[in-house]
């Protein structure tokens, strides 16, 4: 294993490649100090690149984070609101992350998005597409039902406009038409906030996941918290159906 180890990785312990987390208890957080909901998503994105920028430094190759659901959209119309302009200082802020040698790619449908927005992700996509480090997924307007009905409608393209034959379609072919396209499957599921739920996150790629909870609100998630996931995935054996 020593051979794979990046620089700064700790010699004993293998790194996950891929962590997935649901950033959940931005409302809860902010209750508890008496402040709006919003001041909790405040607090929950500026932990967001806190927590980016430290997988980061210690070298994990994919960070998936679950900003927004396709269900979120039932919330009130401000709070929808002011994350959008939290996700817009995060997109206009984007050369920070190009800096930081990260890669940001967005999954979800951001086509019914503002087309500000629109404009912004697929500047921060292309401007930071050759960064080696992290790659980072962020899962807006995400939804896991949204994209395997998605990925169905465009098989079904794939096999009336005769790119694949009906026999052809296999579990390889269908992955390469979901959001997460070239991104391998998360090794590890983290969601904070004491909610033991998946809330429509990768339930496709999640077949084999590894999960870590924890009662920490998402404002409250520390990299602290990051490596005691990381040492508990360690103490898991995965068995992939195997013995
Ligand atoms: C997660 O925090 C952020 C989003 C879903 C956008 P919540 O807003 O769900 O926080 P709680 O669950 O109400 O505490
Ligand atoms: C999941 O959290 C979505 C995100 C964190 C973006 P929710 O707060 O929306 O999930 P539920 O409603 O508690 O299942
Ligand atoms: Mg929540």
């Amino acid at each position: 294993m020593g051979f794979f180890q990046k620089k700064r990785e700790r010699k004993d312990r293998v790194m996950p490649r891929h962590i997935a987390i649901i950033m959940d208890g931005n409302g809860r957080w902010a209750k508890k100090r008496s402040l709006p909901r919003s001041a909790g998503h405040s607090a929950g994105a500026r932990n967001f690149k806190d927590i980016a920028r430290y997988c980061n430094k210690i070298g994990l190759e994919y960070l998936t984070v679950y900003a927004f659901s396709t269900e979120n959209w039932k919330r009130p119309k401000a709070e929808v609101d002011h994350i959008l302009n939290l996700l817009r200082d995060y997109l206009k802020d984007a050369k920070n992350f190009k800096d930081e040698n990260i890669a940001v790619k967005f999954i979800g449908n951001i086509s019914v998005l503002p087309q500000d927005i629109i404009d912004l992700i697929k500047d921060a996509e292309i401007n930071s597409q050759n960064a080696t480090g992290l790659k980072l997924n962020i899962a807006l307007n995400y939804g896991g039902r949204d994209e395997i009905i998605n990925a169905v409608k465009k098989t079904v393209e794939d096999v009336q406009s005769g790119k694949i034959a009906y026999s052809d379609i296999n579990e390889e072919y269908f992955a390469s038409n979901l959001y997460t396209l070239g991104i391998p499957d998360p090794d590890i599921i983290i969601r904070p906030s004491g909610e033991y739920r998946l809330s429509n996150f990768l339930i496709w790629q999640s077949a084999y996941s590894e999960f870590w909870f924890s009662n920490v609100l998402w404002p409250d998630f520390k990299p602290k918290h990051l490596e005691m996931a990381i040492d508990e995935y360690n103490k898991r054996e995965r068995r992939f159906g195997g013995i």
